[in-house]
């Protein structure tokens, strides 16, 4: 029964790839692949989605390019072949065994172009032993660089053998898919024997792809998977990942996205019974789908290397990151499928929040959102605004928020984008913003949001704005989000220009006591506007700020840890008291921030830690120390009650495009 099942199901899969007008299709894009090679001078790391294992024995896989991941190679004539590389350094004659499969390679394509020895040096950034198809992609990139050092160039067909011939060499038996998926720019479907083809639907979500960091060897789960065979119950599971690949390929075609994930879960089920993942893998793809994933399963031979999860939307696929990076595997790489693959023009950036230890309090000009004083501030790693634009099917403009329709932010959003479109009412966009700090607890989220949106504008609306255009666009979302454009110590000042100061301290650690969630009484544009034009102190409060900024630019250039603390808990005490004589009277600290303030001035009297304090708009209070001192602040914290700080790094990145 099973097997007619699957018969049945081949052959629409042959009908829906080979003979429809996917299948018409194979020509031109064989065409447009060789012009493509002509002029390309890397290959990819490919994950394969569903089908690995199973490939092996005729049935089809789904593979794509992971394009972040590279290889790159150049060779120049020498007196011997020598190999400059990641992973070996020297002549070629002295290469490990293990490595045998490239002395073949270079030879033989030498030989058969009549080439003389060449050194080829090899740069990339695909980890090997992941299941990226790193062996392929390897010798992709080495028969390139030899064509080109003859200077002529493969034909697709001529590429893929050749990587297919050092593929055999290196793992045995091999299906073919790695040689395409290499070389493909697209998704492709694959069958043993046949050429790759192309696969086009509207994608959609998002793959996160992680490394375990374990070695796996293709060779090693290829033959483990070969004894399998040998038994009824290895056959039945391979019988059913085929399958599996075969429904998994028809759902993604017909846009049924709600089936990716279980479909996936299942193929792990039998890739785990076969003997091919690994410990590490169990526990990431646990991680991954208790953080949000819709399904997770590793990629390629298994034993090690990566594991894929399916998120379906940006917040989740960001719940998935922040906890892999919290458990130590660094080494990940996030796919937007609809922007990758379905050619819908989509941009995603992300920018950190930063907190002032100089304070912004007050605009000269509320149409150019110029301040009345310059502020100083400190971009966090921590919390951060991620959010994508991506064109959308129908005419209007949507907001997501954390995973939430938000129609209180949409009208100042589509105002704010305006400045991106020459004054025109933004239209058919699908806006999805994820903050990744406690999202009620008053962390300058808009400045993160939009520091964050103006970045992702300007690539998505192409309109190439240098910084200072930049800068000048993001301070009207709101002033204190300008500071977030760029990492570590930032300047904004009176003009309206920012600057990066140079931070003579690198273990800075800022940590949030979380004093109370609720959201403000009184939002800070109001009240600096209220204070601006009641409080009799404002002027003063002004001046004293200036001089401020420039001892604490002093300090800073001193590298006096001791002076920017003092500094920044002055300015900030200072900006609590001023708020008070404005009429009527504007406070944000509670008794309880009162209480810690005065906690932590005497802990330093006392001599038993070194921090500093700075608050905002809103109860909560930051600590300013060095990152010995955590311990002592946190048992402090626990001593007398008072919440935990959440510490925080200082950002590096600043307001990036996520891709870059
Ligand atoms: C207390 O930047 O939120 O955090 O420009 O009106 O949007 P608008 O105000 P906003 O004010 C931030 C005030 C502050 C101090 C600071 O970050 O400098």
């Amino acid at each position: 029964m099973g097997v007619l099942r699957r018969q049945e199901k081949e052959i629409s899969f042959f009908q829906m790839h080979l003979a429809g007008p996917i299948g018409n299709g194979i020509m031109r894009e064989e065409q447009k692949r060789n012009e493509m090679i002509d002029s390309k001078t890397c290959t990819y790391g490919k994950i394969i989605w569903m089908g690995e294992h199973s490939v092996v024995y005729g049935h089809p896989a789904m593979a794509l390019p992971l394009r972040t991941a590279k290889v790159h190679a150049e060779a120049v004539s020498s007196e011997t072949d020598r190999l400059i590389s990641p992973f070996y350094e020297g002549p070629l004659e002295s290469i490990p065994t293990r490595l045998s499969a490239l002395f073949d390679l270079i030879h033989q394509v030498r030989q058969s172009l009549d080439l003389s020895p060449q050194t080829i040096t090899l740069t990339m950034n695909l980890p090997i032993g992941a299941g990226l198809g790193a062996s392929a992609a390897i010798a992709g990139a080495l028969v390139q660089a030899l064509y080109r050092a003859k200077g002529v160039s493969p034909s697709y067909l001529e590429l893929r053998n050749w990587i297919q011939t050092s593929e055999t060499i290196a793992h045995g038996r091999s299906s073919g898919v790695d040689a395409a998926a290499v070389l493909s720019d697209t998704v492709l479907t694959y069958l043993k024997g046949r050429d790759p083809v192309p696969f086009q639907t509207r994608f959609n979500g998002y793959l996160f792809v992680a490394d375990s960091g374990i070695f796996g060897s293709t060779k090693d789960a290829v033959e483990i998977v070969r004894k399998q065979m040998e038994t009824e119950a290895g056959k039945n599971h391979i019988e059913a990942l085929g399958n599996l690949a075969i429904t998994f390929i028809d759902q993604v075609n017909k846009g049924m996205y709600d089936t990716v994930g279980p479909l996936m879960n299942q193929a792990q089920h039998h890739l785990r019974e076969l003997g091919v993942s690994h410990p590490v893998l169990e526990e990431m793809i646990e991680l991954a789908l208790r953080s949000g994933a819709k399904g997770a399963k590793l990629t390629g031979g298994g034993l090690g290397g990566c594991m894929i999860a399916y998120a379906d939307s940006l917040a989740d696929l960001i719940a998935i990151r922040d906890a892999f990076q919290e458990r130590g595997f660094q080494r990940h790489w996030l796919l937007d499928l609809e922007k990758e693959f379905a050619h819908v023009p989509v941009a995603i950036a992300r920018a950190p929040i930063n907190i002032a230890l100089i304070k912004y309090w007050g605009k000269r000009n509320e149409t150019e959102v110029l301040p009345t004083a310059p502020s100083l501030s400190l971009s966090l790693s921590r919390y951060e605004t991620i959010t994508r634009i991506a064109q959308s099917r129908n005419a209007g403009v949507s907001f997501r928020l954390n995973g939430i329709e938000e129609q209180a932010m949409l009208p100042r959003v589509k105002a704010f984008l305006t400045h991106f479109t020459q004054g025109e009412e933004p239209s058919g966009l699908s806006i999805e913003s994820v903050n990744t700090g406690p999202t009620a607890a008053g962390l300058a989220s808009s400045a993160s949001a939009f520091s964050a949106l103006a970045v992702a504008a300007n690539a998505y609306f192409q309109t190439n704005l240098t910084l200072d255009e930049l800068a000048a666009i993001t301070r009207k979302g709101s002033g204190s989000a300008v500071r977030s454009l760029l990492p570590g110590a930032v300047a904004w000042k009176e003009d309206g220009s920012i600057e990066t100061l140079k931070l003579p301290f690198d273990d800075l650690l800022m940590g949030i006591l979380i004093v109370d969630e609720k959201k403000k009484a009184i939002g800070s544009t109001e009240a600096m506007k209220q204070t601006m034009l009641s409080s009799p102190e404002y002027s003063a409060w002004v001046d004293r700020t200036r001089l401020q900024f420039h001892e604490m630019k002093r300090a800073l250039s001193h590298g006096d840890f001791e002076l920017v603390g003092a500094l920044a808990e002055e300015n900030a005490l200072a900006l609590h008291r001023l708020c008070e004589t404005a009429v009527p009277p504007i406070r944000y600290l509670s008794e309880r921030s009162n209480a810690i303030i005065a906690s932590i001035q005497s802990a330093r009297r006392q001599g038993l830690f070194l921090a500093y304090c700075t608050m905002d708009a809103g109860p909560n209070v930051k600590v300013l120390c060095k990152q010995h001192e955590k311990e002592a602040i946190e048992r402090w914290a626990e001593d007398h009650q008072f919440p935990i700080p959440v510490w925080s790094n200082i950002d590096r990145k600043g307001a990036t495009l996520l891709d870059e």
